[in-house]
């Protein structure tokens, strides 16, 4: 890989120490960093080399005094003082850039990661380019960009409107990290490099297709941000609709980031909106309420800091939608998310339709589940196939079983964090697992309609579901003929009940 510089602005921050440091650890301990790298973080914060190297340690696993690796790792980091808002500081900028360039041997490849607020996105593009810092005919020059791209249709498109102006297309790198999971990624591996499912993936074999991301955690002291965004903006806008753009997408032509980026495209771009006369009957919104788990109380979103204690953000939303295309037409898709659940865990729950006439007696529950091709995103990564098995003993009787798999299985193999996968894909100039500038446009043309009626009024109700619980139990009614899955946190386990 070509020796390059990351630039991080916004260094001093949240995601610099407990996700982007730790990740580039990651890389640094499976020996997948360039030889020639550095990390150059940068925002208005007064700190030296040593102060920033110093913070940078907190999320990492070990102290830098226990691990010579660490403390070798932590060189590769230095620091830059700029007002990050004001385009004059950018040629001190600049001057840096070249020095550090100078003194590592490390020729002009540089990656830009705005790890800042959300307004700073069109700022610190405008800035670089004012000094002639996108564009190189030395080296590469690459942007992240980190969610929340927009925060509805029209501010997403003054977004892309505003990158392109300083950056290409194939320069710019949105980061969802949800398609740095390992097992997101393997969704397009269980489809297109096996014989046996994509024949039977689509409207004549699958009745229907659920997706869940639960969190059992609220929203730990990023109240005033989310208090302006919800669970639909939050989740379902970015990461929920990508995990329905890969279950859902046709067999790209050939693996390349454009090849698989123009299919996911086409599934967004064939979403049925949902209009507002019906958005009752396919949406469900609701907001966590105060309530005991395992003795202790626990608050509600409305007493949670930074939220407005009349707030009527949701904190859980459940969709049902269709994909109008030749594959999917008429399958219902079901997604849902929510915070405070009972527990972490995220999946994607192919349900294929029932045998057309019921010969056997089946035990309780066996008959009302479907077949279940279950895809495990996290905790618990796998995948489980649900069949119906003959009880053995006399007559005919059947029951579900499970056929699983767990990455953990695979003993050694090292499951590499998102953000590690994602920043070393952006180094290797490798687009596939980001987000592409009009797939995020489309993905907000359906999530705008709903949107607004979330922000019109009181027209929509919000439901309150206490703290622990699956959310509100109107959520059960916009599922045909079937119920949500109620997962627990072992892959291999269900019911209706959790441990929490
Ligand atoms: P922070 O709020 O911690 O901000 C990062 C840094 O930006 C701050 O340390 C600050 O550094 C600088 N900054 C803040 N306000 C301004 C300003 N007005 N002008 C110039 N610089 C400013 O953000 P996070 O680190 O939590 O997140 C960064 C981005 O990533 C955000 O857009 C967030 O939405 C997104 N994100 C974060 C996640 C997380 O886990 N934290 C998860 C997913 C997305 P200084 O004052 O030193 O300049
Ligand atoms: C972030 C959201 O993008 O994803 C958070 O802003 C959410 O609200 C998080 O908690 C969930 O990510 P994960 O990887 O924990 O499922």
């Amino acid at each position: 890989m070509e020796s390059q510089i990351l630039v991080i602005f916004g260094a001093s921050g949240d995601l610099a120490k407990r996700k982007l440091i730790p990740a580039l650890y990651e890389l640094s301990q499976q020996d997948l960093l360039p030889e020639k790298f550095a990390v150059l973080g940068v925002s208005r914060s007064a700190l030296s080399d040593e102060d920033f190297r110093e913070r940078m340690t907190e999320f990492l696993p070990e102290s830098r005094e226990s691990s010579p690796d660490i403390e070798t790792f932590l060189q590769r980091l230095s620091y830059f003082t700029l007002q990050t808002g004001e385009a004059a500081e950018y040629e001190r900028l600049k001057r840096h850039l070249e020095e550090l360039s100078a003194a590592t041997g490390i020729p002009p490849n540089t990656i830009y990661y705005l790890a800042t607020p959300p307004s700073l996105y069109e700022v610190i593009p405008r800035c670089l380019n004012a000094v002639r810092l996108c564009h190189s005919d030395e080296g590469f020059r690459r942007l992240i960009v980190e969610k929340p791209f927009g925060t509805d249709l029209s501010s997403a498109q003054d977004l892309n409107r505003n990158l392109l102006s300083y950056f290409r297309e194939d320069q710019i790198y949105r980061i969802d990290h949800y398609l740095g999971k390992e097992t997101v990624q393997n969704m397009l591996v269980t489809r297109f490099a096996n014989g046996i499912f994509e024949p039977i993936w689509n409207l004549n074999f699958i009745h229907h297709v659920e997706i869940t991301s639960a969190e059992s955690l609220g929203v730990e002291g990023r109240g005033g941000y989310y208090d302006h965004s919800g669970a639909l903006r939050d989740m379902v806008q970015s990461h929920l609709l990508q995990l329905v753009g890969l279950v859902a997408m046709e067999p790209p032509v050939v693996v390349e980031a454009d090849a698989i980026r123009n299919e996911v495209l086409k599934v967004f771009q064939s979403l049925r909106p949902i209009t507002p006369d019906q958005i009752t009957k396919h949406v469900v919104r609701g907001q966590y309420i105060a309530s005991t788990i395992k003795g202790d109380p626990v608050k509600g979103y409305r007493d949670e800091e930074g939220v407005n204690p009349l707030s009527r953000t949701e904190t859980f939303v459940a969709l049902k939608f269709f994909i109008d295309s030749w594959r999917w037409g008429g399958v219902p898709f079901y997604i849902r998310t929510g915070k405070k659940l009972p527990a972490r865990v995220a999946e994607v729950v192919i349900h294929f339709k029932r045998p057309p006439r019921h010969l056997f007696q089946y035990e309780e529950n066996a008959l009302t589940n479907y077949n279940q091709l279950i895809l495990r995103v996290q905790p618990d990564e796998g995948i489980v196939l649900k069949f119906g098995l003959k009880v053995p003993g006399p007559g005919f009787r059947v029951q579900t079983v499970n056929m699983d798999f767990h990455y953990d299985d695979l003993g050694n193999s090292h499951l590499p964090s998102a953000y590690a996968r994602l920043l070393l894909d952006c180094m290797q100039g490798d687009a596939t697992l980001f987000a592409r500038g009009d797939a995020v446009e489309e993905a907000w043309k359906f999530i705008q309609p709903i949107s607004d009626v979330f922000a019109s009024g009181l027209d929509m109700p919000i439901y309150g579901y206490p703290a622990g619980t699956w959310g509100p139990e109107e959520a059960e009614g916009i599922v045909d003929d079937a119920n949500w899955r109620y997962p627990c946190k072992n892959l291999s386990n269900d019911g209706t009940y959790c441990e929490l």
